[in-house]
């Protein structure tokens, strides 16, 4: 009798062992995890973000957390940031894949693949395209001009009124990437895009919610109808609209003569019939993704750049005092004139620092085991990059905790960017629409400046510059007061 029952109590306490989260020799400390639960109790669920600054304090730039039973490592401060994705690039450069987001996403398309043969095939023809269009006959600018005039319409339309402009700069940010994708525009109350972007921001929000959370964290949970089922009817929903896009496509398209990056894309499943790779359920992925990343990003930055330049009008009259001057006797706008306009360039860049539009970048994972400042991190580890932590990092920055294009100006008011200025994150999984979406902020922002001024309504309060928290933030929604400018 004795004798059993220490044996039982030795299997219990083992079992428990086992199951008690153990971070592997020479690992980035952290705080101690809960068998299942992991370090979840550590967080509040809703919006986690004080929680974490209070582990960085205590446990350093470096540090680490249960993810449920998976480990993240969470990196914070430039120096680090660095080593990891730009020094020890490859090391850094795989995507985890057992998330609420891989599950959705079918580990199709290219944002959440993994270091390896489709995500470097597909990055590739996307850079590719991108560069080659142009796209037809248009050049890209072209395009964003395009939809710029929509903008326009919109604003003339409301003229000495106060509008909300959250669902104008989502269209047009949507717009500016189906011309890429699909060859067309679409109106901003037509169903397609109005049914996608719906979409994008719901999972967009679920993806970093409680709901994802605690699926990532209880395995057993993930076939229940629970909320976050929400993230898999939207995507289906997606994959179902995209498809009727796609099937048009097919029959209107002329091999070899692509009008935009489906059509190329077809072009290239023509070339490696047999490829796996290239396959239309693969497309539907790709296209789906570079349509989201190229839709939430770029609008969310717009919108916080006119919520501070409406509360900064002093920026904003310096802003066009420069476009005006640099603009003189031109129709419009174009890309290349970023090199006459100094302070313009500094105020976007300063936008995109405090927009922190991608917190926490995407999450990587290492492809081996490797070092990081110092510390052994095994191959599978999430690593969780703090963007934030750099654009507000103390040192980096002249004015780390204000709105201030000074941070990007020199002594003689020349434009300089200073090497923690990562809103694309760095390395190979850099966002690899940078180039475009520079180009829309620029074009954009300058064309709407020299044409109108923004002002925060009378009966608007005092601004809340708090975004809501979420893969990408966004500005609380506003509504701007819109101006001619006489001199325009
Ligand atoms: C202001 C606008 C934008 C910001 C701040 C932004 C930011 C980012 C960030 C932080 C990442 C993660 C990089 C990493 O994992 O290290 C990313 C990835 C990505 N972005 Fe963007 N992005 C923007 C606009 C765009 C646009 C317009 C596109 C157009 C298609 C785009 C396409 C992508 C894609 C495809 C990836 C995944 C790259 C990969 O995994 O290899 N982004 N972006
Ligand atoms: C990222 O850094 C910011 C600023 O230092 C901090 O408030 C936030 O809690 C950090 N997030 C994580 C995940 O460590």
């Amino acid at each position: 009798m004795f004798v059993s029952l220490v044996l039982l109590w030795f299997c219990v306490f083992f079992v428990i062992l086992q199951l008690w989260p153990k971070r592997p020799k020479n690992f980035p400390p952290g705080p101690p995890a809960l068998p299942i639960l992991g370090n979840i109790l550590h967080l509040r669920i809703q919006n986690p973000l004080e929680d974490l600054e209070r582990l960085r304090k205590s446990y350093g730039n470096v540090y680490s957390l249960f993810i449920g039973p998976n480990l993240a490592v969470v990196i914070n401060g430039v120096k680090a940031m660095k080593e990891a994705i730009v020094t020890k690039a490859t090391d850094f450069a795989g995507r985890p894949q057992d998330l609420f987001i891989n599950d959705v996403t079918h580990r199709k398309g290219v944002i959440l693949v993994d270091y390896g043969t489709s995500w470097r095939e597909h990055r590739r023809f996307a850079l590719m395209t991108f560069r080659n269009f142009g796209l037809g006959k248009k050049s890209m600018e072209e395009r964003i001009h395009d939809e710029i005039q929509y903008i326009i319409k919109t604003l003339d339309k409301n003229i000495g009124k106060a509008l909300s402009p959250q669902v104008m700069f989502h269209n047009a940010a949507s717009n500016i990437i189906c011309q890429v994708l699909f060859g067309t525009r679409f109106e901003y109350d037509d169903d397609f895009i109005r049914v996608t972007v719906r979409c994008f921001t719901e999972i967009s929000k679920i993806t970093n919610g409680p709901w994802a959370m605690l699926y990532d964290t209880f395995p057993f949970i993930r076939k229940l109808p629970l909320p976050f089922r929400k993230g898999f009817e939207n995507v289906e929903t997606l994959r179902f609209l995209l498809l009727g896009l796609l099937n048009e496509h097919k029959k209107t398209r002329v091999p070899g003569e692509p009008q935009d990056l489906v059509e190329c894309y077809l072009d290239e499943m023509d070339k490696r019939p047999d490829d796996p790779l290239f396959s239309d359920e693969q497309l539907n992925r790709f296209a789906a993704d570079l349509h989201f990343a190229g839709t939430d990003t770029t609008s969310n930055t717009l919108l916080t750049g006119f919520l501070y330049l409406m509360n900064y009008p002093h920026i904003q009259e310096r802003c066009q005092q420069e476009i005006d001057k640099v603009l003189e006797g031109k129709d419009r706008a174009c890309f290349d004139d970023r090199h006459n306009m100094p302070y313009m360039q500094a105020v976007i860049h300063e936008v995109q620092r405090v927009s922190n539009t991608v917190p926490l970048s995407v999450f990587h994972c290492t492809t081996k085991d490797t070092q990081l400042a110092g510390y052994s991190i095994p191959k599978g580890t999430t690593i969780i990059q703090n963007l934030t932590s750099v654009h507000n990092e103390e040192g980096q920055w002249k004015y780390p905790h204000e709105f201030n294009p000074e941070n990007f100006l020199n002594d003689q008011g020349e434009f300089v960017k200073p090497d923690a200025f990562m809103p694309f994150s760095a390395g190979p999984r850099m966002c690899l629409g940078e180039g475009l979406a520079r180009m829309e902020l620029f074009l954009i922002m300058v064309t709407l400046l020299r044409k109108f001024n923004f002002i925060w309504p009378d009966d608007a309060g005092k601004p809340d510059f708090t975004p809501v928290y979420g893969v990408t933030l966004s500005p609380r929604p506003y509504r701007m007061k819109v101006q001619l400018r006489s001199s325009a």
